[in-house]
């Protein structure tokens, strides 16, 4: 296994590669994309994934992998934001429809909260998923983010979203 990988029982994460193109292409169905704002152009696709391939220019992008088969079944990252004037992580997570409700993107969001807490940069990441996406926020809520407030959200750029505010404390 390569130093970049961590893995749990379930799920392996990697640092995002070429090769992923295909799954970020699966991730972008309108089922996916129902709570974030639809799916994306080929353009915008094209531009999310020379993003996620900058790794820690603009954050870090995970592929997530299924054991003990590896299949690639979603994708995990954080990134940095200015929130409430505040320097913190902000956390995302998406797992295709046939794998959902197996724990996995709770599972792949605890390697990612380790390795963001190993980094010791930033005290709090926070997650802001739509008030109307029960499985992301029942993701939160297991991972044991705590709760803010309602907040209205730009995304995607140019539409408001109505989310809650999550976060979790990284390190001291
Ligand atoms: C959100 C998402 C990543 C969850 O992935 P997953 O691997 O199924 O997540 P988990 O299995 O770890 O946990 C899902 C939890 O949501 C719960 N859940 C799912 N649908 C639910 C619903 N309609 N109402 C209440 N809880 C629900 C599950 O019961 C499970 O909790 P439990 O283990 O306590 O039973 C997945 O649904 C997804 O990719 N959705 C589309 C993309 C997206 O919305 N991403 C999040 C943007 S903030």
């Amino acid at each position: 296994m390569k130093m970049t990988e961590r893995s749990h029982h379930l799920v392996q994460i990697n640092p995002w590669e070429e090769q992923d193109l295909d799954l970020l292409y699966r991730l972008n169905s309108p089922e996916m994309m129902e709570h974030l704002g639809g799916p994306e152009t080929e353009e915008q696709t094209l531009n999310r994934h020379k993003r996620y391939l900058e790794h820690d220019l603009v954050g870090r992008m995970f592929s997530v992998q299924l054991l003990p088969n590896l299949e690639s079944v979603g994708s995990v990252g954080y990134w940095p934001k200015i929130w409430k004037e505040e320097l913190v992580y902000e956390t995302g997570w998406s797992v295709l429809p046939a794998y959902q409700g197996n724990g996995i993107a709770t599972a792949a969001m605890k390697i990612v909260i380790e390795e963001a807490a190993a980094e010791n940069k930033y005290p709090y990441m926070h997650a802001f998923p739509s008030i109307d996406n029960p499985a992301s926020n029942a993701v939160c809520r297991k991972l044991g983010f705590q709760r803010i407030a309602e907040c209205e959200f730009e995304y995607p750029p140019g539409a408001l979203m109505r989310c809650h505010d999550w976060r979790i404390k990284l390190n001291g």
